[in-house]
């Protein structure tokens, strides 16, 4: 099909607060009716690579494309070795040609934007070094359902308050800082001073909650960013890719666990909210991340139906 408006997901402000709402309006109507929608019959075909491990990412994207009357035609990342054995341009068109939209998870943000620019269809991140944006609006649709619902017009999340606690600079701040504030979320950072966000990246977040009335927060300090908090997530404090520096990280991060005497400082009834794969004991305690608190099982469903909205609304423009 051709694409008279074409559209990528690369990073979380590829959507205007409002486009934004509409994907996780769409995303609460797929939940509740999964195939009421079949933009991809057919069936058409969704490339999905990866060029790093995957559990969340690989079922809930084949599962979705074919609830959405498609194919999902998983490339295998070592097989296709993008950029290696053939140009990230040259993969491009050859995709673009056979698919009607191509996710991709690798390590350079720069990469899958040559991708996007190449392509013709539409790309999704499905993870790169610099934002997780997918996984943020399965949070967002999460925390819609588990703190009162989207607000009644304007952004989806006005005025709640969202701490992240752990690795400042990997793709999950990033992320949350730019979809939080999209969402008219304050979002909080609390991370060991050599782990802050990308100053590049704060600043961008400052200026969409400047047009959201959310805002952002950068702390070097765990229980000052989560003392009231209606919401509080956290990460692996070793990302993939950086396996090398688990050593290294371990005495810098520990003050960052989320545990039973940090989350006391929350909110009352906050819920929290990990991506996956946990490390327990590490970043998330057993008993925070298997307690009354713990919306991890919710959060994980909801990446099916949010990446369902955002193909949806990507490809039927
Ligand atoms: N920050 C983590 C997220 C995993 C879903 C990583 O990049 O490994």
């Amino acid at each position: 099909p051709t694409h008279s408006r074409l559209r990528h997901f690369l990073a979380d402000d590829d959507l205007t607060w409002s486009e934004q709402r509409e994907v996780l309006e769409l995303a609460a109507v797929l939940k509740a009716d999964p195939y009421s929608r079949q933009p991809l019959a057919g069936p058409q075909s969704v490339a999905i690579i990866f060029d790093k491990p995957t559990l969340r990412t690989q079922a809930s994207f084949t599962a979705g494309v074919a609830a959405l009357g498609g194919y999902p035609m998983l490339v295998d990342g070592r097989l296709a070795q993008v950029g290696v054995r053939e140009s990230v341009p040259d993969t491009a068109r050859v995709l673009g040609r056979m698919t009607t939209a191509i996710v991709w998870r690798t390590y350079a943000q720069s990469a899958l934007e040559e991708m996007a620019a190449h392509a013709g269809v539409p790309v999704v991140n499905a993870l790169t070094d610099a934002y997780h944006p997918c996984q943020i609006l399965a949070d967002l649709l999460t925390i819609a359902e588990h703190t009162g619902g989207f607000t009644a017009d304007g952004p989806a999340l006005s005025g709640r308050t969202l701490a992240y606690v752990g690795d400042g600079a990997n793709n999950m701040a990033h992320s949350y800082l730019l979809g939080g504030a999209l969402a008219g979320l304050h979002v909080r950072i609390g991370a060991p001073e050599d782990y802050q966000p990308d100053p590049a990246v704060v600043k961008r977040a400052a200026a969409l909650a400047a047009g959201t009335g959310g805002s952002v927060t950068v702390l070097e300090e765990a229980t000052a960013a989560v003392t009231g908090a209606d919401v509080v997530a956290t990460d692996t404090w070793v990302s993939m890719g950086q396996e090398d520096e688990k050593d290294e990280r371990e005495a810098p991060f520990r003050p960052f666990q989320v545990n039973a005497e940090l989350l006391d400082s929350a909110e009352e009834g906050a819920v929290v909210l990990h991506c996956l794969p946990a490390y327990r004991g590490k970043e998330i305690t057993d008993e925070v991340i298997e307690g009354p608190a713990s919306r991890v099982w919710d959060e994980a469903e909801n990446r099916l139906h949010a990446q369902k909205a955002i193909l949806t609304w990507l490809v039927d423009r």
